[in-house]
């Protein structure tokens, strides 16, 4: 699965060495930024023109917590490839006015012509980035209360429940659709539930943010065996 993942983005960044690159963390991706840290160091993909900007951030973690999503995106590819730190950008947790800082975030994927490549993982209740089941959806990037299941599935990686922050600046689904290409990451029995919902009844909600992918014209899917193994042969 990371090895797809490594190769179709390999390929993205040879054609277009200046590829603006959409991250993801999660434990879903870390396979695929292994598979690209092989690739730099053994293959020369070459990152040095390529600009990154992330999905999200948890509110109130600085760049240096080992929790926050920089210290996530340094440690588990930005420190091994050649992308210059200048053009790596995860959303501040910590600017002071966050609503302004959405808008400069939004403005800055705009200026450098919007992104080429989002990777995407896919939460069990579907949503993407942090866009959490709702009646509606934010287009550009917001802040969001993250739910109960979101704070206890992440809460994996902290030393306790109560230390997961309750808010976080994610892009929005606008953000998301308007990324030229997209690839969805899903591993494990935790995720066959949901993929199986989204390719089999096949209907567009808010309440699955993910189920909104279907109207995207490019996006990629690379499941692992378990995340599809409740999928029917035919969907
Ligand atoms: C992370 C993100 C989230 C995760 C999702 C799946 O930047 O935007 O939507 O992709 O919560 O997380 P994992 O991969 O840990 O199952």
């Amino acid at each position: 699965m990371s090895r797809t993942a490594g190769s179709l983005i390999g390929k993205e960044i040879r054609k277009n060495p200046n590829l603006i690159l959409g991250l993801a963390t999660g434990s879903t991706p870390i396979g695929t930024y292994k598979e690209l840290i092989r690739m730099h160091k053994e293959e020369n993909l070459d990152f040095s023109k390529v600009i990154s900007f992330n999905l999200d951030e948890y509110i109130g973690l600085e760049g240096i917590d080992q929790n926050s999503y920089r210290y996530f995106m340094d440690k588990e590819l930005f420190n091994d490839i050649n992308i210059k730190s200048e053009n790596t950008n995860v959303p501040s947790g910590v600017a002071d006015d966050m609503e302004k800082y959405c808008e400069l975030y939004d403005t800055m994927i705009d200026e450098v012509g919007g992104i080429d490549l989002q990777v995407l993982g896919i939460g069990v209740n579907g949503h993407i980035a942090f866009n959490e089941p709702a009646d509606s959806l934010s287009m550009g990037s917001f802040i969001v209360n993250l739910t109960n299941e979101t704070i206890s599935a992440n809460s994996r990686f902290f030393d306790s429940i109560d230390e997961v922050p309750k808010r976080a600046i994610s892009m929005g689904i606008g953000n998301i659709q308007k990324a030229k290409k997209i690839v969805l990451l899903a591993n494990g029995k935790r995720k066959a539930e949901i993929i199986k919902k989204i390719l089999e009844d096949e209907t567009i909600t808010t309440q699955i943010p993910a189920s909104l992918l279907l109207l995207h014209q490019d996006v990629t899917l690379i499941v692992d065996e378990d995340a599809y193994s409740l999928v029917k042969s035919e969907a």
